[in-house]
């Protein structure tokens, strides 16, 4: 029900939870004025209350005619078909994509139709390979590195920074600290009073956590002029964004320590795609044609078109700056987890790259959906029913997020 519809007396039917999945408010309150206001103060849209029933991203596909739900489950079939679909994970995404993709074809948005053979993915390099220190050179704005970044990184990385330090850094940016501000103050975070300095934010959800947080929208606004007209830059965004969630979640469920690195991570992952489309437009264009038309694998296109994948690329970026090497090997591994050092940190942006891609919020422009490293996975060690939980996290978070983090990336 939405949070401006409650009324006192209502009784919670689900919890209401942060960002990291602690308890704001447990299910069964009873909910009074206060506790009402404190949910509008927060921002939250919508609780679950009893004799309602709410309907969840899972179960979206419940009303949707018989025949739309079998053109659902072919369509997803394709976008999975380089997977195993034996395994309980892949399974589970399987079953959450299909309604999903149901209510897109109900909407008339468009779902792509890909061949029923799928190209054999070998990396042919039929191009001398792309020199991508140099590339990272080609775009002045992006060459060098705003200080504000180099500082971010520095206390992201260094356990010792202190909260003076931090918040220092973070207001030489007015506008970052702005939206940091408004984030802190959402009900992803469900603090009970209003924190209105930089100071205090930081105190509360961490040095390393609040760096990690304004690096990634430090970043994402070095990115706030990619041309639209290659591929959809909202978009992009919007997968980056629910892959930032999920791997948030995902970690936090694995008890993982500082989440927040997850999210960044997560965020941050694709970058390298932008950085072709600023500095090689015309054969990312080239590379964007092939994954459409015939469903080849968007790292195997780029390798044939540029000679180097978005994940090479976006690690050279974010290693260029100098940014925590956590963030750059998630980038550099993000499709191919088990070639990684740290291959658990690797392995947790992947799924949730996967879940975001396999859900279709947002898209990175793929169309058959790189395969799950279902070994690198498994030795997550994660409980059944994980994807279950984590779409449920990345439900209840997305549309704050979106506003926050989206305003001003790409235009549809
Ligand atoms: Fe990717
Ligand atoms: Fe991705």
């Amino acid at each position: 029900m939405r949070v401006s519809d409650l009324r006192p007396g209502l009784v919670l039917s689900q919890p209401v939870r942060d960002v990291n999945g602690r308890l704001l408010m447990g299910s069964g309150m009873r909910l009074s004025d206060r506790a009402i206001s404190v949910l509008k103060s927060w921002g939250v849209a919508a609780v679950a209350v009893q004799g309602e029933r709410q309907p969840s991203l899972a179960d979206a596909g419940d009303n949707i005619p018989e025949e739309l739900a079998a053109r659902a489950q072919d369509l997803a079939a394709g976008r999975l078909a380089r997977n195993d679909l034996t395994h309980p994970f892949v399974q589970d995404v399987f079953r959450l994509c299909v309604p999903r993709i149901a209510r897109m074809l109900e909407e008339g948005r468009e779902v792509l139709r890909l061949p029923d053979d799928l190209p054999a993915e070998r990396p042919g390099a039929d191009l001398p390979p792309l020199d991508v220190q140099a590339l990272v050179g080609c775009n002045r704005s992006l060459g060098a590195m705003p200080e504000v970044l180099a500082a971010l990184s520095r206390a992201m990385d260094d356990p010792g920074t202190s909260p003076a330090t931090a918040a220092a850094i973070i207001q030489t940016d007015p506008g970052l600290a702005a939206r940091l501000l408004k984030l802190v103050n959402s009900a992803l975070y469900g603090f009970p009073q209003r924190i209105d300095t930089i100071t205090r934010a930081v105190t509360v959800i961490g040095v390393q956590q609040l760096s990690a947080l304004a690096l990634g929208m430090s970043v994402m606004d070095l990115f706030s002029h990619v041309p639209q007209d290659i591929l959809d830059v909202r978009q992009f965004w919007r997968h980056s964004l629910a892959c930032a969630c999920a791997a948030r979640a995902l970690a936090s469920a694995l008890g993982m320590p500082n989440t927040e690195r997850f999210f960044v991570a997560g965020l941050l992952h694709d970058v390298g795609l932008l950085l072709f489309i600023q500095c090689e437009p015309d054969r990312v264009r080239r590379a964007l044609q092939e994954v459409r038309s015939v469903g080849a694998s968007l790292v195997a296109a780029e390798r044939k078109a540029l000679g180097a994948d978005h994940c090479q690329a976006g690690a050279a970026l974010l290693s260029g700056w100098k940014l925590p090497p956590g963030l750059v090997e998630a980038a550099r591994c993000h499709h191919e987890p088990s070639l990684c050092a740290d291959e658990r940190d690797a392995a947790i942006v992947h799924a949730a790259d996967f879940l975001a891609e396999a859900l279709a919020l947002g898209s990175s422009g793929q169309s058959v959906l790189m395969p799950l490293d279902t070994a690198a996975f498994d030795r997550l060690g994660a409980p059944p029913g994980v994807a279950d939980a984590v779409l449920t996290r990345v439900e209840d978070q997305f549309v704050q997020l979106e506003a926050i983090f989206l305003n001003g990336h790409g235009t549809s």
